[in-house]
């Protein structure tokens, strides 16, 4: 499965052989490097960036590290290994072998689950343009470019798959793409999250390891579809996920340790005196954990969902590690707990369990995340501060489904309006905690230098030193 550079598009799906799809795909080109110049990182087409690009598929070893100038970065289209005599593993078509084609009448059903998925791609590097500006140091001026290419290339998996197996819809489809604006009034994104803003790094870094983990599990799903190109495609974008996450992670428990350092040096926990001191206080990182975890809940869609029943029954979308459930994989007649508004309270009742995959999916999304604040956790910890962070309850300021029709408080409670109008600012961040947090930004582009509210990283990338020229301006 090596990857053919000598094309004008790399891939390891032998394009050169399919003329009309080449020729299709290669007309999308220079509308994506169009997209990419108007909406991509701001002021970089000249900037020499440290990048990973994918060499092979395999699990191991598939990158090479080396200066790019990121309108060069090799876009392509990279397919996992075809698993030998893979079968559908889930629904009514269980047993069945893979689907190579798209089934004619699951084909308006599969677009939607490709377009929804590739919108979200471009979406969040329109999202985090501008963020380059207030770096906070060239290493994480490099990660920040890095994830963005990659969410570039993501667009080119979903693309790929539309003028491959779509027709003339597909390749509508793939303009539409580079058509939606995050954000925009006229032509927003589809999903809500990606039209929020990213406006700083504490937000970048939420993003990063609450959204990209959404991405992660979506991800996982459809790798188990029965539309094995779907599935292959899924399958490798996930070693590139990792990475994004890693990022999040890896940002937010660098901010945390700068404040934690700061606190005990000072022996203070005040938030005010901490933010003249420079760093972002434990209270306002909860609040934007809060924000950012909430927001990312309601990507996971209606907690009671008949279109997830459909896109499961007909084999489209799996559940998280499918094949690794003891189960029949076809749930009829099983039930899966949902909470529900009953008496102005919040009840937990039993749903089809067909019916609540979105539910499901959200609940492995959350122990997951869990499992990261945690880590954060030992961070605070090993400073000897008693402050934990804590994911908010998940009915927590939710703008979808039944759950949306209350207030509800980080721990779970219903609370009435006037309750949360009254606290909702020690929930979610205030207009100040932005503010401030935007305060702190400034542009630290010096090898080896580093904000003063974020902690240096434990190692370089790729084995190289922090102090790494991770990016050279021209
Ligand atoms: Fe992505
Ligand atoms: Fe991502």
């Amino acid at each position: 499965m090596s990857i053919d550079y000598s094309e004008k598009i790399p891939n390891n799906v032998n394009l050169a052989s399919n003329k009309t799809l080449q020729r299709a795909l290669e007309h999308w080109q220079p509308e994506f490097l169009h997209w990419w110049a108007d909406m991509g990182p701001e002021g970089t087409s000249d900037v020499d960036v440290y990048l990973r690009t994918a060499i092979s598929v395999e699990p191991k070893g598939w990158a090479h590290f080396d200066y790019v100038k990121m309108p060069d970065y090799r876009w392509g289209i990279f397919l996992a290994p075809a698993e030998a005599g893979r079968r559908v593993n889930f629904g009514a078509h269980k047993g069945e072998p893979a689907w190579q084609e798209v089934p004619g009448e699951y084909r308006a059903n599969l677009r939607r689950l490709i377009v929804t998925q590739g919108d979200t791609e471009p979406a969040s590097v329109e999202q985090q343009r501008h963020l380059g500006l207030t770096c906070p140091s060239l290493y994480d001026l490099r990660n920040l470019f890095q994830v963005n290419v990659e969410e570039g290339r993501h667009l080119w998996a979903m693309v790929y798959l539309l003028h491959a197996h779509f027709g003339r819809d597909g390749r509508e489809e793939a303009e539409a793409l580079l058509e939606r604006r995050s954000g925009d009034a006229d032509n927003p994104r589809i999903l809500g999250a990606f039209n929020e803003k990213t406006p700083d790094w504490l937000s970048f870094f939420m993003f990063t390891f609450f959204t990209d983990r959404d991405g992660k599990y979506q991800l996982c799903s459809l790798a188990e579809s029965g539309f094995d190109p779907l599935a292959r495609t899924c399958r490798f974008m996930l070693t590139e996920e990792a990475h994004h996450m890693f990022v999040g992670e890896s940002g937010v428990g660098r901010v945390i340790q700068r404040t934690c350092e700061t606190m005990v040096a000072n022996r203070t926990d005040d938030p005010a005196r901490l933010r003249a001191l420079g760093v972002i206080d434990l209270a306002t990182i909860q609040r934007y954990l809060n924000f950012h975890f909430s927001v990312t809940m309601d990507l996971f869609g209606s907690d009671v969902s008949s279109n997830a029943a459909t896109f499961y029954t007909t084999g489209l979308k799996g559940r998280f590690d499918e094949t690794k459930i003891a189960d029949d994989h076809i749930l009829a007649g099983a039930t899966y707990p949902v909470l529900e508004v009953r008496d102005g309270r919040l009840a937990t009742v039993a749903a089809p369990a067909l019916n609540a995959l979105n539910e499901k999916l959200r609940d492995d999304y959350v122990k997951d995340a869990q499992a990261g604040i945690e880590r954060w956790n030992k961070i605070i910890e090993k400073a000897g501060i008693a402050v934990r962070l804590k994911a908010p309850h998940k009915a927590f300021n939710r703008k979808i489904g039944p759950l949306s029709t209350v207030r509800v408080d980080p721990d779970g409670n219903v609370v009435a309006e006037a309750d949360w109008t009254h606290h909702h600012l020690q929930w979610l961040p205030s207009t100040a905690d932005r503010a401030f947090v935007a305060s702190l930004m400034g542009r630290v582009a010096e090898p080896g230098k580093f904000a003063n509210w974020i902690a240096p990283p434990a190692r370089g990338i790729n084995n190289q030193p922090i102090a790494f020229d991770y990016v050279r301006f021209n």
